[in-house]
């Protein structure tokens, strides 16, 4: 025994030693990429609680394409030069996931002259970001006033940037289509250029925000006058000239054929994109035929409801019927409110303990949406190192056109235990700065964009609305009827967005998928067929997300039998924070290795019952202990 310790002491400091050196290297590298990140792109560093690089904007031109792919290429170099295998476990996965972030972005690289000349379209661009952007600035001294009117000034040669590339776009008949673009003059004109200068969004900090602070009557009007110069004379008519820009230039070489395989290696091109959002490699066949299979299973699920309360009419036809069915809405805006908070606050914490351990500890708040977007959305407030409250935004205009058997897989996708518990456990976990903070902007550059891990938020949100069968909380086969109806368009999605981009399919075929098979407005559903135009891929993720942890769920159950532990099953997921669906399966293999009686000796509860092998194990356990520290 006493020979024991001795070795152990020896094996110890050499051994902590080395992967001190790698880990430190690692932690380095991935604080010094974040940096860069800020650095590079001073809007994200805003939206991050950043205050350096203020009074700055991100560059959007070919050089800077470059520069970016470059600099990621020696973050890349230097990350090979880490030995993974002398890291511990823990930061193993950290080097893998950021090998898989740069790797994306440099491989990206390829279709760099694609979609990524086109950075506006109808969902976003700088038309529409700025809205939620001033959100983020900080306006509480003179000094923020200043770098704000600073970026302000620069807006227009970044428009003109703009420009230049969709010029590009043109030259190489890659543009985007019709769909994407003909919205955007009429976007322009109601939100900015048909507008007083002082009633637009730029103009908003200086009013009831400048008065609150406790400037100088003179300097209050300074900033006021200032603001509404470079508004008036600047930011407003850059605008009007990207607006006409669209109007004569681009739209008359907008491509004529709906999805991306109508571009050269457009094909190709999809697939590229389809990977960087379903993070796994499966082919646009393989992700067409899971929408098809999902649809089957699905709406064999729903037909049985229908059957079940006596109802021999189409799935459309039987929403039709609820939605004039007084027991099926809410008269107004505060009834609504207060049945959300219901569900979230009374009917579902109860039956968490049964499927989770380390439930969050965060607050939640359930609030009405200011705007008028989706049906529900969710976000975490932070200041500073502060977490909390998670607000659960509902849209509660038009009382009455919202079906309340939709709301319970709603709250268990937004808040517990969908976006809710993801968030929490991403920020508290102490991952990497860079793994907390996702800048989630850049749709249209995909695949040439740092990855979102969409699959892996919008999966678990979407593997929550299907917990909630396990947990109980749908009272009624309405709600369970509801549930379905969610579901279903997820399914369809992978069917129309390959169908769209893969298959050739026309958007009139897409139209008809979704009036088949969901009971979603044609309107509605119109214009989400022009998004998945917009997007290609990025609505297989939700889906692709789901069936990847049930998927996953099933392997864990299959190879433990007995000892498989649903709880600890979604910590582990949980714990993991976003990853590729490709790592998160390791995560899972590893749970298994280390749960499996009969597997090969990893773990420290295997090894208590290996005999002469038990001095090992302490040593292993103490070095990652120390390393982790
Ligand atoms: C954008 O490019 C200009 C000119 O090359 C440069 O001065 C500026 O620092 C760049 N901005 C950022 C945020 O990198
Ligand atoms: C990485 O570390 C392992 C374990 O210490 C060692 O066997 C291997 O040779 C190292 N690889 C390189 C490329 O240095
Ligand atoms: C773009 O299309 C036009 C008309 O079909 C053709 O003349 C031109 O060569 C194409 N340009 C490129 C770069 O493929
Ligand atoms: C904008 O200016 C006009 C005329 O100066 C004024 O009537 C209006 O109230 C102002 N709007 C805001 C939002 O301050
Ligand atoms: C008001 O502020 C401007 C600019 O800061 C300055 O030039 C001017 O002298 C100030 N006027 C008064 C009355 O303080
Ligand atoms: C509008 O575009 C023209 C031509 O590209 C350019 O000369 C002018 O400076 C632009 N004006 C603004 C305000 O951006
Ligand atoms: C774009 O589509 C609209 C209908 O959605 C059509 O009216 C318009 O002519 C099209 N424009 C171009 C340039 O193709
Ligand atoms: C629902 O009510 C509207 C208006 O009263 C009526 O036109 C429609 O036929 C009704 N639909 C069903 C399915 O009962
Ligand atoms: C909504 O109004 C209708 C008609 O006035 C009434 O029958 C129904 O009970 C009301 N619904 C609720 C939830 O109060
Ligand atoms: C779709 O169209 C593209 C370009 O027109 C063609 O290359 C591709 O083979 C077509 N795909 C299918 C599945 O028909
Ligand atoms: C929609 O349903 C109709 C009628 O059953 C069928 O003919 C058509 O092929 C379906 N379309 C799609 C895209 O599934």
């Amino acid at each position: 025994m006493v020979h024991f310790l001795v070795a152990t002491g020896l094996l110890f400091t050499a051994w902590s030693a080395v992967l001190a050196d790698e880990k430190t290297d690692l932690n380095q590298l991935m604080i010094d990429f974040y940096d860069w990140r800020l650095q590079d792109n001073p809007q994200f560093a805003t939206t991050s609680g950043e205050s350096r690089y203020g009074n700055r904007l991100e560059n959007l031109t070919i050089e800077a394409y470059e520069a970016r792919k470059a600099k990621c290429e020696d973050y890349l170099a230097r990350l090979d030069k880490i030995n993974r295998t002398k890291l511990e476990e823990k930061s193993q996965l950290n080097y893998d996931v950021t090998h898989e972030f740069l790797k994306a972005f440099v491989s990206g690289y390829d279709w760099h002259l694609y979609n990524s000349l086109t950075p506006i379209n109808f969902l976003e661009g700088p038309h529409i970001d700025w809205d939620t952007f001033i959100e983020f600035i900080p306006f509480k001294t003179k000094e923020n006033y200043e770098s704000y009117l600073q970026r302000l000034q620069l807006l227009p040669s970044r428009l003109e940037q703009i420009v230049v590339l969709m010029r590009r776009a043109i030259e190489l008949n890659r543009t985007n289509h019709n769909v994407s673009m003909d919205r955007i003059p009429g976007q322009i004109a109601d939100t900015i250029t048909n507008l007083a200068a002082n009633e637009t969004k730029f103009y908003s900090p200086f009013l009831d925000q400048l008065a609150s602070l406790s400037f100088s009557t003179n300097d209050t009007d300074q900033l006021r006058s200032r603001g509404l110069d470079v508004i008036r004379n600047k930011v407003q008519p850059a605008y009007a000239n990207l607006s006409d820009f669209i109007t004569n230039e681009y739209l008359p070489n907008s491509r004529i054929g709906l999805g991306v395989s109508s571009l050269d290696r457009g094909s190709e091109y999809y697939k590229a994109c389809l990977k960087w959002h379903v993070t796994t490699d499966l082919s646009p066949e393989e992700v067409h035929e899971k929408g098809w299979n999902e649809i089957r299973r699905i709406s064999t699920e729903m037909k049985k409801i229908l059957a079940k309360l006596g109802f021999s009419g189409s799935i459309r036809e039987f929403v039709d019927t609820l939605k004039n069915d007084t027991r099926f809405f809410y008269n107004t805006s505060e009834q609504l409110l207060a049945e959300y908070k219901k569900i979230a606050n009374e009917l579902i914490p109860p039956q968490l303990p049964k499927v989770f351990k380390d439930i969050p500890h965060i607050p939640f708040d359930v609030r009405p949406m200011a705007f008028d977007g989706p049906d529900g959305q969710y976000f975490l407030f932070q200041e500073g190192d502060t977490y909390g409250p998670g607000y659960f935004e509902v849209n509660l205009r038009n009382p009455k056109t919202r079906l309340t058997p939709e709301m319970v897989a709603l709250t268990l996708h937004e808040l517990e235990p969908g976006h809710h518990f993801q968030t929490v456990y991403q920020v508290t976990e102490n991952l990497p700065t860079y793994r907390k903070n996702t800048e989630y902007s850049k749709y249209y550059a995909v695949p040439f964009n740092f990855p979102f891990h969409t699959a892996y938020t919008e999966g678990w949100a979407l593997y929550a609305e299907a917990l909630g069968e396990e947990m109980g909380v749908y009272r009624n086969d309405y709600e369970l009827f509801g549930r379905y109806s969610s579901e279903i368009f997820r399914a369809c999605r992978l069917v129309a967005d390959t169908g769209l981009h893969y298959f050739n399919w026309t958007k009139e075929h897409a139209v008809e998928l979704f009036a088949n098979y969901t009971a979603n407005s044609i309107d509605g559903i119109k214009i989400e067929v022009d998004r998945y135009v917009t997007w290609p891929g990025q609505a297989c993720a939700y889906k692709i997300g789901e069936l990847k942890i049930k998927e996953l769920r099933k392997k864990a159950e299959d190879a433990l039998g007995a000892h498989f532990d649903l709880k600890e099953f979604h910590n582990r997921i949980l714990k993991t924070g976003p990853v590729p669906l490709s790592i998160l399966e390791t995560v899972i293999d590893g749970y298994i290795r280390e749960s499996k009686p009969t597997s090969e000796p990893t773990s420290g509860a295997f090894f208590i019952n290996a005999g002469n092998m038990v001095a090992v194990v302490v040593v292993l356990c103490h070095i990652t202990k120390q390393s982790t520290a």
